[in-house]
């Protein structure tokens, strides 16, 4: 087993509560924009989360309506995943680069894990195989140029490919009304932009 994935396991037990500052606010987030950016889900969609970590996605998902299968490669992982959701997911271990779901779902997402992808192209190529409506993910402009991950997802078949900037911070809890402001700013076109060279990510949906 690598370091890396010695981390996770140590880090599995209260992954969500230590990896988000206020978790609720900044997974609701995710959540709305999962459901909404690019086609819209519907209440029984599935959503199949790779590398779900201990699913803390899966709570803010399925308040939603939406079906969840989380996906990781770390044993704790997947067993605190199931902890958290019980009876309401599916939660299998697996490597996001081969796991294919028994049948397919309508949004696949990736959250802080492309990295683990061993060939983008390839692996927005087997993603598509299986996901009816979109693939979601978040983007760091700093680490990946965005117009090379489009290229990318365009030559997997989602010719529609969508950003919209993420600006719940992960780290810093924010009063609820500081909160609305950011999410607000997500839409401030150069003011998003320039925020983004120096901080943030991209939420990116994906479709045909
Ligand atoms: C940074 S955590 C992100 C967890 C969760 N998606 C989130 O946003 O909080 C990365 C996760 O990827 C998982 N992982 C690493 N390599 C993987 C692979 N090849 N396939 C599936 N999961 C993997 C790790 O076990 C870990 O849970």
């Amino acid at each position: 087993m690598s370091s890396k994935s010695d981390q996770y396991a140590r880090q599995a037990g209260d992954w969500t509560e230590k990896a988000y500052a206020d978790a609720a606010a900044y997974l609701a987030h995710r959540a709305e924009l999962i459901a909404t950016l690019g086609p819209s889900l519907a209440p029984g969609d599935e959503v199949l989360d790779l590398a779900c970590g201990d699913a803390g996605l899966g709570e803010p998902l399925v308040a939603r309506g939406f079906r969840y299968r989380g996906v990781d490669a770390t044993p704790e992982m997947v067993a605190e995943a199931q902890r958290r959701l019980g009876d309401r997911a599916s939660i299998e271990i697996g490597d996001l680069n081969e796991y294919t779901p028994p049948t397919p779902v309508a949004a696949t997402t990736v959250f802080r894990a492309l990295y683990y992808a061993r060939d983008r192209r390839a692996f927005f190529t087997h993603v598509a195989a299986f996901t009816e409506k979109k693939v979601v993910f978040d983007l760091n402009p700093r680490q990946y140029r965005p117009d090379d991950v489009s290229a990318d997802l365009r030559a997997a078949g989602f010719g529609q490919v969508q950003l919209r900037p993420f600006f719940v911070p992960q780290t810093v809890a924010l009063p609820r009304l500081v909160v609305t402001s950011a999410k607000a700013l997500e839409r401030s076109g150069p003011f998003a932009q320039l925020a983004l060279r120096f901080r943030f990510t991209y939420v990116v949906a994906a479709s045909r």
